[in-house]
């Protein structure tokens, strides 16, 4: 517990390039006051300390690292900006859009239905290569079947042709089908093998004539050879990601909070996603605006180790009593999704 600002200074020296991923969700500047802290500065000193701390953070990451931002429309473009300076435009990963309520908010000219999440990386080529697909889903997997009974497994048929701009003329030619149907690539396309290949890959039993033999040759991609997974997308709707809501019975059904609750927390499966993207088992992550401990609570349940730093003292009480029940196994958020039942544990530092 401490500011951060202090905190993060006193840790430099043993965490710099350590970090592989840092999610921070600071207080958006919106000019409310909430019950657990206050969320109005001028523009100019709050971007100010965001600068600070932002490049002192820089300096925690490991060099595949990444940053991810909450904010929302009050300093969004501002904050981007003073992003682009501290780790350069060309780091800059995207933008997240993520669906914060799907309820209407009918006493404003617009409801206000989402925030964002800015992401860079520390260096956009290294990021690249580590980033994660998401776990293929069910549909996805349903794509993979098997008719003619491959030994090797469930496969799914692709286009063996491609745009012809580029090709050249042995792309050209007439594939004759088992049945001895001519087929030849549609028009403006050319096949993706010449002749020679598309040959040996007929005899390797890696093209599909369709059941008859008779249609258009389509290549065999094998599930086993596949890579399976998804791109994560920039929209983030609330089945994908939790809601605000969602966050608040997370942590009422926790019964740690004997007054009002924490009021702006995230809900677990936001930071499951942001977890299973950005990192692998051994990255350590740190969130130094932790406030309820939703990004430490995801963490230690995907078995990440971390760092949570909270200026506020009651609010940092709660997110150990959280941790505690974590530890124990508590079975709300993402437990069930991720078979959390419990264990490891946890160190607290007071910081003066
Ligand atoms: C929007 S909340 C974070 C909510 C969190 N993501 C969650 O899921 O509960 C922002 C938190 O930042 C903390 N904070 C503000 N200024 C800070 C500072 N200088 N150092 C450390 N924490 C700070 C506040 O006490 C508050 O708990």
């Amino acid at each position: 517990m401490g500011d951060n600002k202090i905190v993060l200074k006193d840790l430099k020296s043993i965490y710099e390039h350590k970090v592989g991923l840092i999610y921070i969700d600071p207080p958006y500047n919106r000019g409310d006051d909430f019950i657990f802290y206050k969320d109005s500065q001028k523009h100019d000193e709050w971007i100010e300390k965001m600068k600070t701390v932002i490049v002192e953070m820089k300096g925690f990451l490991k060099e595949d690292g990444s940053i991810w931002i909450s904010i929302d429309d009050s300093e969004m473009a501002y904050l981007k900006v003073c992003c682009d300076s501290i780790f350069g435009r060309e780091n800059f990963v995207s933008t997240i859009v993520w669906q914060k309520r799907n309820t209407r908010e009918n006493r404003k000219i617009f409801s206000n239905n989402h925030e964002y999440i800015l992401i860079y990386a520390k260096d956009i080529k290294k990021f690249k290569k580590k980033r994660n697909l998401l776990p293929a889903t069910q549909e996805l997997l349903n794509r993979y079947k098997n008719p003619d009974n491959d030994p090797r497994g469930p496969w799914q048929s692709v286009t063996l042709s491609v745009q012809a701009g580029h090709a050249v003329e042995s792309q050209f030619y007439s594939i004759e089908s088992p049945t001895g149907k001519i087929h030849n690539p549609p028009k403006g396309r050319c096949w993706i093998y010449n002749e020679e290949r598309m040959q040996q890959e007929i005899s390797n039993n890696n093209i599909w004539f369709g059941s008859d033999g008779n249609g258009v040759p389509r290549l065999k991609k094998l599930l086993v050879n596949t890579k399976l997974g998804i791109v994560p997308e920039t929209l983030w709707d609330s089945n994908f990601a939790g809601t605000t809501k969602d966050a608040k019975k997370e942590l009422l059904d926790l019964n740690i909070y004997d007054e009002d609750i924490f009021d702006t927390p995230k809900p677990e499966q936001l930071l499951y996603r942001i977890i299973q993207i950005a990192t692998n088992k051994d990255d350590l992550i740190l969130d130094c605006f932790l406030g309820s401990g939703t990004t430490a609570a995801v963490a230690h349940k995907l078995g990440r180790d971390y760092i949570g730093i909270d200026i506020d003292e009651r609010t940092f009480k709660y997110a150990c009593e959280r941790l505690k029940k974590v530890c124990q196994g508590e079975n709300g958020g993402i437990s069930n999704e991720v078979q959390w039942s419990g264990g490891d544990n946890y160190q607290v530092c007071k910081w003066n």
